[in-house]
């Protein structure tokens, strides 16, 4: 079995003040395990204060939420893959519904992001899903197959690269509204088939995390899913004490 994932996307929320914070009284109660990894996607600017905090230790990783493709110059406002993995990131969010949804993010710009990350050596985690109107039109498998496909499309030698999957539909994101155990699993399992199709039997290395509206009372059920490898976790993540408990899950 693999071991789970635990993920907080912190969203923008908790600058580096409230990061440190976060960490101290996080680290405080979460003693070191091998039987897990945790990874917290903070802000760009937050990531000395996560990385900082986090010392040495190998068992909770920093994430970055985006980054840009372009290893630098004239992009405004934007962080490289090097940036983000000098200011203590491992591992980057590529897709996230938001980026796609508000910032209209296309596929074609994450294979790019999925490539600059590879390349700069940042783990990305890939994140799909669908909206409302894709399930009820009955789009959903149709879509995540494609949202995959094109989402490393640009990366040479998969089959060796460290990344991973996050399918988070997009109806349940901050809305409440869970997928039931069983909806996700049957997506997830739909996931791994188009990834053995990809890359033979290392898909079955890949994790594949559920988000959306995950909470200190639904993770447990999530995770005992077999298809669920790992929990995405936006809203109930900022509060340490709501994370450390998922994070024990
Ligand atoms: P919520 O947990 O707030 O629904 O957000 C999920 C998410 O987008 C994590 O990336």
């Amino acid at each position: 079995m693999k071991q789970p994932v635990l993920a907080a996307n912190w969203k923008m929320n908790n600058g580096p003040t409230a990061a440190k914070q976060f960490m101290d009284a996080f680290l405080a109660t979460y003693g070191s395990r091998d039987d897990r990894t945790v990874i917290i996607f903070a802000p760009a600017v937050s990531l000395p204060a996560v990385a900082g905090a986090l010392g040495g230790r190998s068992d909770v990783l920093a994430g970055v939420q985006n980054i840009y493709w372009a290893e630098k110059g004239a992009f405004t406002g934007e962080t490289s893959a090097t940036m983000a993995r000098d200011a203590g990131a491992r591992i980057t969010l590529v897709g996230h519904s938001e980026r796609r949804h508000v910032f209209g993010e296309t596929d074609e710009q994450c294979a790019k992001k999925c490539a600059a990350a590879t390349k700069a050596g940042l783990g990305f985690m890939l994140c799909i899903g669908e909206t409302i109107e894709q399930r009820e039109a009955g789009e959903t498998e149709r879509l995540v197959k494609r949202q995959l496909r094109e989402g490393v499309a640009q990366i040479e030698n998969l089959i060796s690269v460290d990344f991973s999957i996050a399918y988070e539909p997009v109806w349940a994101i901050g809305t409440g509204l869970t997928a039931s155990a069983g909806d996700a699993s049957a997506i997830h399992t739909v996931i791994r088939s188009e990834l053995r199709d990809m890359i033979g039997t290392r898909a079955n290395e890949i994790p594949i995390l559920y988000g959306g509206s995950v909470n200190s009372s639904n993770a447990a059920g999530l995770l005992r899913a077999p298809e669920i490898d790992g929990l995405l976790v936006g809203g109930a993540s900022v509060d340490a004490s709501s994370w450390l408990t998922i994070a024990q899950t």
